[in-house]
């Protein structure tokens, strides 16, 4: 596991922009997974910033995410395929029919979940998976459980997540109480995987999710497994360690 630190949220988005930049530019037809959340919102800025400069092309570029809210139709402006049309999509040149995000909308959750995951599997595998951290040490949305679960699935929302989200929603209520996300095995899958986290509200779970036993009870701790895992933080996300 490499960490990179950062002095704030601006130098990280930069240092964790620059790590996807390169493998767009090394391999331009990359798989790149890819997060929503807060935390990624910089980056994702900064992508856009460089592909208005000329340097990115996103054109051979594929995409799969996490996760995305059940029962949220992509118009809804809190579903992650809203999220991803704003803060990158809509913005870069890449093809739309090379992206994937589960389709919220597909109540039939086992048909849905087998269909993303053989989506990810037809694209050749991940080769570099974005990721957040959850303050329970969520990863997609793969909440603290007994076991790691492998193959993408339907969660029921732990309280503290639909609590810590609910700061997108106009009222609590309207926090959807399921999503479909990747499996822990999905994720571990993928060749290179690179977490951005920030702010002190990050820091005690940074801390047991890479100092601590690797238990599925925190989710991220099983990153610190994978063979090329780089955590990119600032200072206050990694002050507990
Ligand atoms: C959501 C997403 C995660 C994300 C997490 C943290 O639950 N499903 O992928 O990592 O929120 O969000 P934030 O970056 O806003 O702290």
């Amino acid at each position: 596991m490499e960490i990179v630190r950062a002095k704030d949220y601006g130098e990280l988005s930069r240092k964790a922009a620059n790590i996807l930049a390169s493998q767009i530019i090394l391999k331009p037809e990359s798989v790149l997974g890819l997060a929503t959340g807060s935390s990624p919102i910089g980056l994702y800025e900064r992508l856009v910033e460089m592909y208005r400069n000329g340097d990115l092309d996103f054109s051979k570029i594929k995409t799969a995410n996490l996760d995305e809210y059940v029962g949220l139709d992509p118009e809804n402006d809190q579903s992650y395929k809203y999220f991803m049309n704003i803060n990158l999509f809509s913005k870069v040149n890449i093809d739309l029919n090379n992206v994937n995000i589960p389709d919220g909308t597909n109540k039939d959750a086992e048909t849905e979940c087998d269909r993303y995951e053989t989506a990810i599997e037809s694209l050749g595998g991940i080769d570099l998976q974005l990721l957040g951290i959850g303050n329970n040490g969520h990863i997609g949305f793969n909440e603290p459980a007994d076991h790691f679960p492998a193959r993408t699935h339907i969660v029921d929302l732990t309280e503290s997540t639909i609590e810590a989200n609910k700061r997108f929603f106009a009222d609590v209520s309207l926090v959807p109480r399921q999503a479909y996300t990747m499996g822990i095995g999905t994720i571990m899958k993928a060749k290179k995987i690179v977490m951005v986290a920030n702010g002190e509200k990050k820091a005690p779970i940074i801390k047991e999710a890479f100092l601590g036993k690797i238990t599925p009870q925190v989710p991220a701790s099983i990153l610190q497994l994978h063979p090329d895992f780089t955590l990119v933080a600032d200072e206050a996300a990694l002050s507990m360690i």
